[in-house]
């Protein structure tokens, strides 16, 4: 019997050495990092950061899904918009940004909620994210553009109700730093701007005391992958190294008459269709108020708010001129390159000290000697073409040397032509 109690003593106290509490174990989260990402995507070392609604760890883009969340599709998400990182929230909110704007490295552990498209995943939680980062740096905003003659000035802050950089201008094709910076070169305006990922601006001048940091500007221009296009009220802004060159075309002759009309006679006559044209400056981008821009054009469906052209100053401006006193303000020549049509603004939207790309003038026939005065564009008299514009409906414009690969016309569309001046 002792034996017994003893016995079972023994065994109690056995039992008792067996149900002591065993040290506590990590409990594994359910959730976790999927251990390959596409692309050379990976998770940031210490994996969950901080993110608060007002102040966004990453602001670039957002999405909600209610079902199909997962770190894949996050990564997709961004990466398509040309984020290089990407958060996952709350179990369904994805974010992007080309910049860690906010938020702080926490515990790991914080981030603990299954992604609502994949439950084995973590996706943050509350104000708690996931963070990846595409292993390259964001896009950013080359020093220059296009024809190197912009220069990059920095991010600039922008308001709604004034505007830093005031005229919106439409680009020719989708919005780019290089398309922005040709509308408003088209424009003469020595400043352009990208804001919103996709908005062109541009303007006279630019106050410094809106400079921001350059980090500021963080959205992946929509339509250029590898730009950067401001942000929300943020714009990257570049500088026009001069306004157009003036140059004074040698050959010119005294002005035949003190006003004049252009018109156009091809080189070889057409198989059909008329042989010479009236030209025009027709209205290419308004903004409003007698506001805008113009080209030379030789459309017959169009009308002119000006009746005539003058040269000023110095001969080698063409200035448009009406007989109506209510027509719109006159226009003067801003630019006129290679390839393009010549172009015309508005003079009371131009720096006061700018006069006009003083580029044209009249020269004696040199075919004949004598006959109609022709004009002469950067000095040369022979290298006028009338292009079917393909962004105008194709509108017959004037061109300068046309060149192949233009984006508005085709080579084989144009006609050599002279551009003959009447008196008016
Ligand atoms: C990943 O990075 C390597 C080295 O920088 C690079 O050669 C490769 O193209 C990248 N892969 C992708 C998918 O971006
Ligand atoms: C073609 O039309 C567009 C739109 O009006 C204009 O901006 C451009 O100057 C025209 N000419 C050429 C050569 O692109």
């Amino acid at each position: 019997m002792l034996h017994l109690i003893f016995g079972l003593l023994a065994y109690l106290q056995l039992a008792a050495a067996v149900a002591q509490p065993r040290p506590i174990e990590p409990v594994q989260p359910r959730q976790s990092i999927p251990p390959h990402l596409p692309g050379n995507w990976s998770a940031v070392a210490s994996g969950c950061y901080s993110d608060s609604q007002t102040f966004r760890t990453l602001r670039g883009a957002a999405k909600t899904d209610e079902v199909g969340m997962t770190v894949e599709s996050c990564i997709a998400f961004c990466d398509d918009l040309g984020f290089v990182w990407a958060g996952v929230e709350y179990g369904k909110e994805c974010y992007c940004g080309n910049l860690v704007a906010y938020g702080n490295p926490t515990f790991l552990a914080e981030c603990n909620q299954p992604c609502t498209g994949n439950p084995a995943q973590s996706c943050g939680a509350a104000f708690r994210m996931n963070l990846f980062w595409k292993g390259i740096l964001p896009p950013s905003s080359p020093a220059t553009i296009g024809n190197s003659l912009w220069r990059f000035e920095g991010c600039f802050r922008d308001t709604v109700s004034v505007r830093t950089l005031p005229f919106r201008a439409s680009t020719s094709g989708p919005t780019t730093p290089a398309s922005c910076a040709n509308a408003c070169r088209d424009a003469g305006m020595p400043y352009m701007g990208l804001e919103y990922g996709f908005e062109c601006w541009c303007g006279q001048t630019l106050s410094q005391t809106l400079l921001v940091s350059t980090y500021e500007c963080d959205t992946v221009c929509t339509n250029d992958h590898a730009h950067v296009c401001g942000a929300d009220n943020r714009l990257t802004v570049y500088r026009h190294d001069a306004l157009p060159p003036v140059t004074y075309p040698t050959g010119c002759t005294s002005v035949a008459s003190p006003r004049f009309r252009l018109s156009s006679k091809y080189k070889e006559p057409p198989v059909e269709g008329p042989e010479q044209f009236q030209l025009k400056v027709v209205e290419a981008y308004s903004a409003g108020a007698g506001i805008g821009w113009s080209v030379l054009s030789a459309c017959t469906t169009c009308t002119s708010p000006w009746d005539y052209l003058i040269y000023s100053p110095e001969n080698n401006v063409l200035v448009t001129q009406s007989f109506s006193t209510s027509a719109p303000p006159i226009q003067v020549s801003v630019t006129l390159w290679d390839g393009e049509s010549p172009v015309f603004q508005t003079k009371s939207t131009l720096p006061p000290d700018y006069g006009g790309y003083a580029g044209y003038c009249e020269t004696t026939n040199p075919y004949t000697g004598n006959g109609p005065h022709l004009l002469r564009g950067n000095g040369d008299v022979d290298k006028w073409a009338l292009c079917r514009n393909n962004t105008a409906d194709g509108r017959l414009d004037v061109v300068l040397k046309p060149r192949t690969g233009h984006p508005h016309y085709d080579t084989r569309d144009c006609g050599a032509i002279d551009i003959r001046i009447t008196g008016a």
